[in-house]
């Protein structure tokens, strides 16, 4: 399963940048001592870090893939207008083209989408079946007094696999869920495109329409999460059988086909802001289009620039490029299978949006309530320069009974934006996560210092357990000499 759509001679598996660099900024790495009092102001949260002490961002890829010369250019003919602009007319036909859902509602990011689905559909006591939940999404589904039911497949939390498509839902499980809390109190079935949390992986187009026909059956509606969907369909075109030679285009239609309702934050599929709700049922939009006024913004705008909805417009259509799509899943694949060559306990097979990192068994010493993932993302930011998120019990709950939900999996997510990175910035990512790898037991764990009581992963401080920062600083000295 290679990622890369150009074969080496040499039979290497190197992933060729297939776009030049026509606009640069400047990065920053600086002397691990500033980082050690960057990431100390941060409260260990790398949320809280300045891109000015940040060499490679690999917090996420929302909002952060490289916009295209195309893109830049269509900007610039923005028409601006509160009501009736242009831009909407251009972005809201490339909407239908790709999804052949007429009815469209513009959001400003996708967490905007998940609000007011879940206001139009949830009442207190529904349950919603998914394949896995995203952070928001469980958020404004428990808001509406809606619970959620987590039906992956055994193959999900595998770390280490081959299988195709770990995305996929568990189809005896969701027969179970619809027996036990019956098709009253379901209003849809989520599906998520490129499974964020669970490392980016994909579903398969057979599941998908397996899911349809059990929806079908019961008479329940399926919504689709198509934040990542570029990459699903990618994915599905290099492994699924019958795929191979059918367009991006075709792919994604035949997945928004079996979806009532499709939404995405622009942010990861198209360009750096923005958000959009489509169906071709005018009964489902007329539940929630009264709420685009009031939360976000006329009709014709909803929460987004005209210049925006102009770069979505075009980051759109380049979504069906092959040569577009594939760059992220072919960085990805090249780091996953070298960390993986390495010995550094990854997630396998590579995914969209980065690569996955088990803290769990890479900081196998420290306990999942002193949080090795958030311990992980400090230790490599404070080595190397690189912002990762963390992916684990920090970016899960406190119970009410005072406990931490913890995680399934404890993941360090290192995210590769579209087209942003280099092979040679890769390699030193590569580099200093050996490096750490090799050093791993210097690495102690985090606590509290404050804890948020609502998606506390985003603006929580911790502390660390000990003056392991110290130690690591120490040891980064005395094997790299002054290097920074
Ligand atoms: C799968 C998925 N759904 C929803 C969201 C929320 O989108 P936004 O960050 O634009 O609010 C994200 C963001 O990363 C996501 O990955």
């Amino acid at each position: 399963m290679s990622g890369s759509m150009v074969k080496f001679h040499s039979g290497k598996n190197i992933p060729l940048e297939l776009h030049k660099v026509r606009v640069v900024q400047k990065l920053h790495l600086n002397p691990i001592e500033d980082r050690l009092r960057a990431i100390r102001e941060a409260g260990f949260n790398s949320f809280l870090l300045s891109t000015k002490d940040t060499f490679l961002d690999m917090l996420t890829d929302s909002g952060c893939n490289a916009m295209s010369d195309r893109q830049t250019a269509a900007m610039m003919l923005a028409d601006d207008a509160y009501a009736g602009s242009q831009s909407y007319d251009r972005m809201e036909a490339k909407v239908l083209e790709l999804f052949g859902k007429q009815f469209i509602l513009p959001v400003h990011q996708g967490r905007a989408a998940e609000n007011i689905i879940s206001r139009a559909f949830i009442s207190a006591g529904d349950h919603i079946p998914m394949n896995y939940h995203f952070t928001t999404t469980k958020a404004h589904i428990e808001l509406n007094g809606g619970t959620l039911h987590e039906i992956y497949t055994d193959e999900a939390l595998k770390i280490k696999s081959d299988h195709p498509f770990k995305g996929n839902m568990d189809l005896d499980k969701l027969r179970a869920v619809i027996d036990t809390y019956g098709v009253d109190h379901i209003p849809f079935i989520r599906l998520e495109a490129s499974t964020n949390l669970i490392g980016g992986q994909p579903y398969s187009m057979k599941n998908m329409r397996q899911v349809r026909e059990i929806a079908n059956k019961a008479g329940i509606m399926i919504v689709l999460d198509a934040s990542l969907i570029g990459e699903n369909a990618w994915f599905i075109k290099q492994r699924e059988d019958g795929y191979k030679h059918k367009s991006m285009a075709a792919i994604i239609r035949e997945m928004s086909d079996l979806s009532d309702l499709v939404y995405f934050s622009a942010r990861k599929l198209s360009s750096s802001r923005g958000g959009i709700i489509c169906t071709a049922r005018e009964d489902l939009y007329d539940k929630m289009r009264d709420m685009v006024p009031l939360f976000e913004g006329f009709l014709t705008y909803g929460g987004m620039s005209v210049r925006e909805i102009e770069a979505m417009a075009v980051g759109l259509e380049e979504t069906l490029d092959n040569q577009m799509i594939c760059q992220s899943p072919a960085f990805i694949d090249y780091f996953v299978k070298a960390a993986d060559a390495l010995g550094i306990p990854v997630v396998t097979p590579g995914g969209a949006l980065g690569a996955h990192i088990d803290a769990g068994a890479f900081l196998s010493h420290i306990p999942q309530t002193e949080y090795p993932a958030g311990a992980l993302v400090a230790a490599y930011y404070l080595i190397s320069g690189i912002r990762g998120m963390e992916r684990g019990t920090i970016s899960s709950v406190r119970l009410e009974d005072g406990s931490d939900l913890l995680a399934d999996i404890e993941l360090m997510r290192l995210a590769f934006p579209r087209r942003v990175f280099t092979l040679s910035q890769t390699e030193y990512a590569l580099d200093r996560l050996n490096w750490l790898y090799k050093n791993r037991e210097l690495v102690g764990g985090l606590q509290w210092d404050k804890e948020p009581k609502v998606l506390r992963f985003f603006v929580g401080r911790l502390k660390p357990i000990g003056d392991w920062p110290e130690k690591l600083l120490s040891k980064f000295r005395a094997d790299f000499g002054d290097s920074l």
